[in-house]
């Protein structure tokens, strides 16, 4: 019998969510070595001041919140990341390497051993969906068999 795959039991490295040092505590200051480092990059800092400017607490709170939703599945978080990174029009696909290799760093750094790889599947995971939602185009048929760029 094959069984759903909520039934099957993990290794503990691959539920962070249950590893004893994983609550809000640890993700606050997993954030808040991920944004240090994100500001003093000289391509995405600028890029997040431009929005956060010098109030960052409301900012790494909602990043928190996110982060525990996606790790402890505990609901905090109820915003819409696509939106918020479609108004972003300074963003470059080639930027979200640059955030993962930030995010990595900070999470290879932080994290209790065998937990960095979660996070950092996730990060890459949402990345992911993020960079489509921004940059990819569907290729709509044009009624002479060419195919054209559009669909907005
Ligand atoms: C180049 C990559 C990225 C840049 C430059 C970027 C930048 C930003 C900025 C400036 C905001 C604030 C938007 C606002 O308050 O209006 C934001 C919000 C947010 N970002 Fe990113 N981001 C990037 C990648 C990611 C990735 C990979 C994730 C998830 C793994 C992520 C998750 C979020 C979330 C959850 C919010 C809050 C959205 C909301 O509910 O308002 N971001 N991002």
């Amino acid at each position: 019998m094959i069984l759903p795959s909520t039934f099957i039991s993990r290794p503990p490295e691959e539920r962070p969510g249950t590893h004893p040092d994983v609550d809000r505590d640890f993700i606050g200051r997993l954030v808040r070595d991920f944004y240090r480092r994100v500001r003093r990059d000289e391509r995405l800092g600028p890029i997040f001041a431009a929005v956060v400017q010098d109030d960052w607490e409301p900012h790494l709170e909602k990043m928190t919140d996110f982060w525990c939703s996606v790790i402890l599945k505990d609901g905090s978080y109820s915003g819409r990341p696509v939106p918020a990174h479609l108004k972003l029009k300074q963003v470059r696909e080639e930027d979200f390497e640059l955030w993962l290799c930030h995010f990595r760093a900070t999470a290879e750094e932080t994290c209790p051993p065998g937990v960095a790889a979660t996070f950092i599947d996730r990060a890459e995971r949402i990345a992911r969906s993020l960079v489509l939602a921004m940059f990819f185009r569907l290729e709509c048929p044009t009624p002479e068999g060419s195919r054209e760029i559009a669909c907005a």
